[in-house]
C-alpha cells in the first residue's frame, strides 16, 4: 500500500486496471438501460400466475440482483414473499406456487447448481439468469427458460446489467410492476451522479475518491436500513472483491439491538474503522432517526464516519446511484492499495480446488 497514491494521475488507471473495469463503471447507466431493454425481447413462456413465492438462489456477485429485488419488491403491495438463499440446495417450502431464480454468471457454481435438480422435483417453476454454463445446459434439458446475460464482464459487474433484466423478467412473469418509468428515472439520475465521480474529477470534488481515501488503512463498516440494506452488503462485498480489503456490513434498525455495542472493544481499533451510512429518504423515518443517533455515538467515540443520503427520487434510482457510488469507491480503493480490482485469484483457487476434491 502506497500512502502517496493519486488517484487523479491518469496513468494509475493503465498501469492497474489491466482489464479495464474503469470502462464497465462508466457504462453503468448504458448497461441499465440494455438490460432493462433485453428484459423486453425476453419470452420465458411461463405462466407465472401461481407464483406465490420467489426463492432467489444465488452466490456473491451473482446474488445481488436478487437481493435487491426483492428490497423493492418488499415494497410493493401484493408483491409475492421473497427468500435469498446463498447456500446449497434449496430453502424449506419449494413448492408448485413458487417461482426459483437460477442465477449464476458463470452458469457453473455448485451451490447454485446444487438447488436445480431438487427444485424441479417440487414441480416450482425456474428461470435461470446465466451466461451459459450447466445453469443453461440444465435448463436446456429439463425445458426450463432462462435469460441470457450477454455482457461480458466479472460476474460482479454484470450487476447494472442483471438487475434491471431481472426485474423485467419478474415483470413479465406477472410479478412486480412494469418498472420502465422507474429504469428510465434511475438511468438519468445514475448519468448525473457518474459525472462528478469518473476519475476525470479530482478528488477534492469526487465523493468516491473521497470516500476511497477515507476507507485507506481503515476497515469499512457499511450501514443499511431497509432500501438499503441490499446497497451496504453490495459495498461490503465490493470492497473486498475490488480492493482485495476488509469490509462488514450491518442492518438498521437490528444493528441497534448488538452490533452498535462492537465500537467499545477494543478501543484501539476505533481509529481504524470507517463507518458509512447509507442514508435514503424512502427508509422508515424511524430508521433514519437511527442512522441519525448511530453517527451520533459513533462520534462521541471518535469514529470517523460519513453519511451518503441518496440522490434520484424513485426507489430503483436510489438504490442504484447508491450501488453505483460504493462501486466506485471500492474500485479506487483497489488503486490505492495498488491492487487490480478485477482478479479475484482466492475465489478462483477455491473454485478450483473445490471442483477437484
Ligand atoms: O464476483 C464474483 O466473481 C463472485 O462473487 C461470483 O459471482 C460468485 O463466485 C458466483 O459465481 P457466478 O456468478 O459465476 O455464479
Amino acid at each position: 500500500m502506497s500512502a502517496g497514491v493519486d488517484l487523479d494521475d491518469p496513468t494509475l488507471y493503465s498501469r492497474l486496471d489491466s482489464q479495464n473495469m474503469g470502462s464497465l463503471l462508466r457504462d453503468f447507466p448504458k448497461l441499465f438501460a440494455e438490460g432493462w431493454r433485453q428484459a423486453g425481447a425476453f419470452d420465458p413462456k411461463l405462466d407465472g400466475r401461481r407464483i406465490k413465492k420467489i426463492v432467489f438462489l444465488g452466490m456473491g456477485g451473482s446474488a445481488v440482483a436478487g437481493e435487491m429485488a426483492a428490497g423493492l419488491l418488499r415494497l410493493e403491495e401484493g408483491a409475492p414473499a421473497t427468500v435469498l438463499h446463498h447456500d446449497y440446495g434449496i430453502p424449506p417450502g419449494v413448492d408448485r406456487e413458487t417461482l426459483v431464480i437460477v442465477s449464476s454468471y458463470s452458469g457453473n457454481t455448485e451451490e447454485t447448481l446444487s438447488g436445480v435438480e431438487l427444485a424441479l422435483e417440487t414441480g416450482a417453476m425456474l428461470v435461470g439468469i446465466t451466461t451459459g454454463g450447466l445453469v443453461a445446459e440444465v435448463a436446456e434439458k429439463k425445458g426450463f427458460p432462462w435469460f441470457p446475460i450477454t455482457l461480458k464482464s466479472p460476474p460482479r459487474c454484470a450487476l447494472p446489467y442483471s438487475l434491471p433484466a431481472l426485474l423485467g423478467v419478474l415483470w413479465k412473469l406477472g410479478v412486480g410492476r412494469n418498472r420502465e418509468k422507474d429504469v428510465r428515472e434511475a438511468v438519468q439520475a445514475l448519468q448525473g451522479l457518474a459525472d462528478g465521480i469518473v476519475p476525470e474529477t479530482p478528488t477534492a470534488g469526487n465523493a468516491a475518491k473521497k470516500l476511497a481515501v477515507d476507507m485507506r488503512g481503515r476497515i469499512p463498516v457499511i450501514y443499511g436500513g431497509g432500501l438499503t440494506a441490499p446497497v451496504a452488503r453490495r459495498w461490503k462485498t465490493q470492497v473486498n472483491e475490488n480492493a482485495k480489503a476488509w469490509a462488514f456490513s450491518e442492518e438498521l434498525p437490528e444493528a441497534h439491538h448488538n452490533a452498535i455495542l462492537g465500537v467499545e472493544q477494543p478501543a484501539e481499533l476505533r481509529e481504524r474503522l470507517f463507518l458509512v451510512l447509507l442514508d435514503s429518504p424512502a427508509i422508515h423515518l424511524r430508521t433514519r432517526l437511527r442512522f441519525q443517533i448511530t453517527t451520533d455515538i459513533l462520534g462521541e467515540r471518535k469514529v470517523l464516519t460519513h453519511t451518503w443520503t441518496g440522490s434520484g427520487s424513485g426507489h430503483l434510482a436510489q438504490m442504484a446511484c447508491a450501488t453505483l457510488l460504493g462501486d466506485y469507491a471500492s474500485y479506487y480503493l483497489a488503486l490505492i492499495y495498488g491492487r487490480d480490482p478485477t482478479p479475484v485469484e482466492t475465489i478462483d483457487r477455491i473454485k478450483a480446488r473445490l471442483a477437484r476434491e
